[in-house]
């Protein structure tokens, strides 16, 4: 997607993958910078790690503790800097915005999971003033962790853990479940049923119908699934890089088709 949109504004720069081991990390973040790149995206494992080896976090990279993106800038003496941040959690929202026409303000919102992306989409959420947020996790504690963050950084937010009784605007899976072919919904149907939901954004984007997915159309949803967040974090990043707006639609049509070969 950068580099068809590198293409669509006449820029004559590259965007290449490498594959580091999470021991070579360092070396490879001062290797980019010797050799003259402009910046990095991380991938899982390395979000995580890279936070100790930028010169400088963003804001971003700070509220989430996770850097996807580092731009090399130059010092007042010409010494390039390594500036971390993250573009996922503003991925997810300009993805919601766009895809699903969800207005995040006063919503009520049920998400599933509580894990590293459930956790940085309930605070972002949070942050996006949604009025209600519920959280379910299989393991229950680590979404009474989040909710007690939410309490204390958000106190006008509403946070239960647990399923609504009444209805909501979206459900946002966060899990893994449904990844693979064998994997069951991670909403419990007995508990919420999907009539009680307006939207669902599923963040697995292969499948590009999850069975909850599935579920939520036949229900008569508005659905999406997570492609529009791996397209909008990575348009985030292209910004930051070249200082220009993103052709958002140039990417999304270059990832749809690498990721669904359209
Ligand atoms: P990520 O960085 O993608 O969020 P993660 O931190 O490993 O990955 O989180 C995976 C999420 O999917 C968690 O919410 C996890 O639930 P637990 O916290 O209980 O582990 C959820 N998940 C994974 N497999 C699941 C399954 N078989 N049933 C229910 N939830 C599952």
């Amino acid at each position: 997607m950068h580099n068809a949109a590198f293409a669509a504004l006449g820029l004559n720069w590259q965007y290449v993958a490498l594959e580091v081991e999470p021991e070579n990390l360092r070396v490879a973040i001062e290797d980019a910078r010797a050799k003259g790149f402009a910046g990095l995206n991380l991938t899982v494992p390395h979000k995580l790690l890279a936070v100790d080896m930028v010169d400088e976090l963003d804001a971003s990279a700070k509220t989430w503790g996770a850097v996807n993106t580092i731009k090399f800038v130059p010092d007042a003496v010409g010494k390039l800097r390594a500036i971390g941040f993250n573009t996922d959690a503003n991925g997810l929202v300009n993805s919601l915005r766009e895809d699903l026409a969800v207005e995040l303000r006063g919503a009520k919102v049920l998400l599933l999971g509580a894990g590293g992306a459930g956790r940085t989409a309930a605070l972002k959420l949070a942050a996006e003033s949604v009025a209600e947020l519920f959280l379910v996790n299989r393991t229950v504690s680590k979404a009474e962790e989040i909710a007690g963050e939410i309490k204390k950084q958000f106190p006008s937010v509403k946070v239960v853990v647990g399923y609504p009784k009444t209805n909501v605007d979206l459900v946002l899976n966060a899990t893994s479940l449904g990844l693979k072919p064998e994997d069951g919904s991670p909403l419990d149907e007995k508990q919420f049923s999907l009539k009680q939901a307006r939207a669902v954004y599923d963040m697995i984007y292969k499948p590009a119908e999850t069975k909850l997915l599935a579920a939520a159309k036949a229900a008569s949803c508005r659905t999406a699934n997570g492609i529009g967040m791996l397209v909008h974090q990575g348009a985030k990043a292209f910004e930051i890089w070249t200082g220009q707006p993103a052709p958002v639609a140039v990417m999304r049509r270059a990832v749809e088709g690498s990721v669904y070969g359209v």
